[in-house]
């Protein structure tokens, strides 16, 4: 039998071998020349001159064999509705979609933005435009308006697909109207906007011309065969922005070949999905997990997937167990605030349902902390993995590979790192490695495996100086988290080196959501920082310096210009990213050299010691902050 670690040995010792293995799991129109070009560092190329389409990967190579069987179903708490499509029934649609894209004048190459709501048409327009080589950019629906602004601006769309709403624990959140205020404020809108109407919002305005209803032209789109575009494996398939340190998103590209090779290998080896069984992941399609194994991942590995749109606690806490009775679901992925959410509810609700069919329950996107794991080990009775990865990887980095060998699970641990990773924890200083229990940087030594982000959306270089810039003296990737590995060689992740936050598995930049706040009138500086909140990991929290303080002078004034701040952040990035206080100082924390030390008042924010303070310009900024933590 092999063991994890010779498959994970293999895996970096004959690189070009290990891949071109895994490479069959997917159908490739013309088989690839070379399996990897490494002759620019550090951009990898994975099976050059190889030809293939993720759409068809996902769709027409199940339609002959499974064209019965369920490939999505969509499940709405909201709407209270279930509607299931098979895969020949999805590839029609997907076709009619693709057509109807064809027809809107989008070509192989353009960029497509979608914002939408999790509703089965945001499947098919993804689905679409993979099959037409059109590079979709899916924006996540809890972003504001200047988001998607400024993410239609990095990627100059052909068309942009929407809806006109969505739906929030039975409240309809509008997206057609947030999409023509994005359109206004972007300097490069799409000609055209591709509108599907659930009837959720009667007063949607409609632009003559721009708009094009999706059922009315989908009447005409009925019957239509839109054939695969054969596209070399290195041309990009999407982007999906992510935030890091600055304010500006960056836009994570992907390739054709090499994702469908991670995905369909990740499938097998990892998630241990097979064909005709079927897998639930509870994220949104907004985000990488949504990408990868709401709609990819399954797809491609012949699974029937679910597509749930609700929360995991209405119409109780039991509907996800629900589901995965009534479903038969096989694999199940989740993050761990949804799971501590869930354990505030009686446990016996777990009890009420056969989870007969449940092989194992993946969890990913933050920390799981031990007493979570544990408790949800145990109420399941089956194992739950927690496994470590990033929109940049686009599949896991660290986990247990129970399709190689089933591992022991040590609770609070992503266990090892995954085939293809040539994992190391470098000392922050000098590069070097650190020992057994050190607490380091958890880097990558490129190349990267396949499925991973081949560049920054139109901006080599940040790609290069953002990921491959942490250290002087070594070209590495850093995944910007801290991380520890034990005697036992299991890893731990500590959070993140930089400015990014984690809330309730939502990654967003500090930087953004200071951005966001100093767009309120009356801000003239602040800092964000993330403070530990016990159910949603991390929660931001603003101190602000005002340009006019009149208004601080009495109790009701202070609430009120924060309630107004708190609305500016929802209008700028979204409700996702609003703070939970914000402190109103005179000065901030700075070193001598104008740098904010962020990194002192989250400390103090969660009770910990500032750290040296050495380089501090005014002490008395501390003592503010401090003070307002205690109020
Ligand atoms: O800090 C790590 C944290 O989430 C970041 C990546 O977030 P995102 O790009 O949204 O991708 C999520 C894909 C699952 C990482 O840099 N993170 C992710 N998984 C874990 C984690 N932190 C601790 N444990 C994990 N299992």
């Amino acid at each position: 039998m092999t063991t994890y670690r010779d498959f994970h040995r293999r895996s970096l010792d004959d690189r070009e071998g290990f891949w071109a293995e895994e490479a069959k799991l997917v159908h490739w129109h013309r088989p690839f020349g070379k399996v990897l070009d490494y002759s620019r560092p550090p951009f990898a190329k994975w099976f050059v001159g190889g030809e293939t389409n993720l759409c068809y990967n996902a769709l027409d190579r199940h339609v002959a064999r499974r064209g019965d069987q369920d490939a999505l179903v969509w499940i709405s708490t909201e709407v209270d509705q279930t509607r299931t499509f098979t895969y020949k029934e999805l590839f029609q649609e997907v076709n009619r979609v693709a057509a109807m894209m064809q027809s809107l004048g989008v070509k192989t190459g353009d960029r497509v933005i979608i914002y939408m709501p999790m509703i089965p048409e945001a499947a098919f327009a993804i689905l679409a435009c993979a099959r037409i080589g059109a590079i979709h950019s899916v924006v996540f629906g809890g972003f504001a308006a200047a988001s998607l602004a400024a993410r239609i601006d990095d990627a100059k769309p052909a068309l942009m697909i929407t809806a006109d709403g969505g739906s929030r624990m039975g409240k309809v959140v509008l997206y057609k109207s947030l999409v023509d205020e994005a359109l206004k404020l972007a300097k490069y809108p799409p000609r055209k906007v591709l509108l599907f109407s659930r009837g959720l919002d009667k007063s949607m305005p409609v632009v003559p011309g721009r708009d094009v209803d999706w059922s009315e032209f989908r009447q005409r789109h009925l019957d239509a065969k839109v054939y695969c575009v054969w596209l070399e494996s290195n041309q990009p398939s999407y982007i999906l922005y992510t935030s890091g340190t600055t304010g500006q998103p960056k836009g994570v590209q992907r390739d054709v070949g090499g994702y469908a090779v991670a995905l369909a290998s990740s499938m097998k080896r990892i998630f241990c999905g097979e064909a005709g069984e079927t897998m639930f992941t509870t994220s949104d399609i907004g985000w990488v997990v949504g990408h990868s194994y709401i709609i990819y991942g399954p797809l491609i590995a012949g699974m029937t997937t679910i597509l749930y749109e609700g929360v995991p606690v209405r119409p109780d806490a039991g509907i996800w167990w629900k589901i995965v009775q009534d479903h038969k679901v096989n694999v199940m992925f989740s993050a761990p605030t949804a799971i501590r959410v869930l354990k505030k509810h009686d446990p016996a609700i777990l009890r009420k349902y056969d989870l007969g069919s449940l092989k194992h329950l993946f969890l990913a996107g933050e920390p799981l902390d031990e007493p979570t794991h544990r408790w949800i080990a145990e109420a399941l009775g089956k194992p739950v993995i927690d496994h470590y990865w990033q929109t940049e990887s686009g599949w896991p980095i660290l986990s247990s590979v129970p399709g190689v060998e089933k591992t022991p699970v040590k609770f609070g641990s992503p266990s090892f790192p995954v085939y293809g990773y040539d994992l190391k924890l470098l000392r922050e200083a000098d590069a070097a490695e650190a020992g057994t229990d050190e607490k380091a940087v958890v880097a990558i030594e490129p190349p990267l495996p396949p499925g991973c982000m081949t560049t920054v959306w139109g901006d080599d270089e940040r790609f290069v100086k953002t990921y491959f810039g942490t250290f002087r003296n070594k070209q590495v990737y850093s995944t910007f988290d801290w991380g520890i590995r034990d005697k036992d060689g299991y890893y731990f992740i500590l959070g993140r080196t930089d400015d990014v936050i984690n809330v309730a598995g939502h990654r967003l930049g500090t930087r953004e959501i200071e951005e966001a706040v100093s767009m309120h009138s009356n801000i003239a500086e602040c800092a964000v920082v993330g403070v530990a909140d016990s159910l949603k990991g991390q929660m931001p929290l603003a101190f602000a310096v005002v340009k006019d303080p009149s208004r601080l002078n009495s109790a009701e004034g202070r609430k009120a210009l924060e309630k107004e701040v708190m609305e500016t952040v929802d209008r700028q990035l979204g409700a996702i990213a609003r703070p939970k206080a914000v402190h109103f100082v005179s000065l901030l924390p700075k070193t001598r050299s104008g740098k904010t030390l962020r990194r002192s008042i989250q400390a103090l924010a969660e009770g910990r010691d500032p750290g040296d303070l050495t380089t501090i310009e005014d002490p008395a900024a501390l003592e503010q902050i401090r003070n307002a933590l205690k109020s």
